[in-house]
């Protein structure tokens, strides 16, 4: 523990931070009348954060390619040390997460918590709901079994009905006609390098103005 204390005293003597994140970041009394409901924005970023690292472990086993993809998947589950239990984390946080961001927009509603001046904070979120289901679509194609290449090539056609855009839409997001190897590319691209990035910069926005507004505590 000493020696932890000791790093952490080097860098701080040189990068003169320690004193900017206390008083700025976790010198902020937690406002009066919060309750358990107040906890579901900082779970979903707990969860959040689970999908990042569970992620991150994968893409050193995952191929996106049609002929590797299923087999790189299993490979994750039946051989890779600990890969079954990373990959559930990274499937159960998924899916938890959906619960608990709806949950967190419940309290945001209930409290009206959306009303001036914090609507920007309320666009924001709903962004990044759009990122998170964004995340879910394309990350269910990635294990490329019958279940995932049905579900895209639906999913895609739907969106080709959207009228006057929805043809480029489809050709632009399916890489081509079909659901193929560009597809697969695109929605591992997407899901591991655009959204992450994208959710990232909103994440810091929405906790900026909530640390500059505080939170609504009265109904
Ligand atoms: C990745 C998704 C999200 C994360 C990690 C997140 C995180 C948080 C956290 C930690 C808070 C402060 C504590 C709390 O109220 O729970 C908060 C507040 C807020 N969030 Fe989110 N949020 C997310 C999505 C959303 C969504 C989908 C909406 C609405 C569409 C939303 C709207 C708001 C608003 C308006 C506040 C301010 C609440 C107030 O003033 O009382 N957030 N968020």
């Amino acid at each position: 523990m000493k020696v932890f204390k000791q790093i952490y005293d080097w860098i701080d003597e040189r990068s003169e931070m320690g004193d900017v994140i206390r008083k700025q970041i976790l010198d902020k009394p937690v406002p009066r009348g919060l309750n358990l409901s107040f906890c579901f924005g900082g779970i979903t970023f707990f969860l959040f954060l689970l999908l990042a690292a569970s992620g991150y472990f994968m893409t050193l086993y995952y191929v996106p390619s049609p002929d590797q993809a299923h087999a790189a998947v299993n490979y994750i589950s039946d051989e890779v040390p600990l890969g079954r239990i990373v990959r559930g984390v990274h499937y159960w946080s998924a899916n938890l997460m959906m619960v608990t961001i709806f949950l967190h927009m419940l309290r945001v509603i209930v409290y009206g918590a959306y009303k001036k001046p914090r609507e920007l904070n309320w666009i924001t979120g709903v962004l990044l709901l759009f990122l998170i289901l964004a995340f879910g679509f394309t990350g269910y194609l990635l294990p490329w079994d019958q279940k995932a290449y049905w579900a895209t090539k639906v999913g895609t056609r739907i969106m080709g009905t959207v009228p006057f855009v929805g043809p480029y839409v489809l050709k632009i997001i399916r890489g081509g006609e079909e659901v193929g190897v560009l597809t697969l590319v695109r929605f591992y691209a997407l899901h591991v390098m655009f959204l992450p990035l994208a959710t990232a910069c909103l994440l810091i926005g929405h906790f900026f103005m909530i640390r500059r507004q505080g939170v609504t505590t009265s109904l």
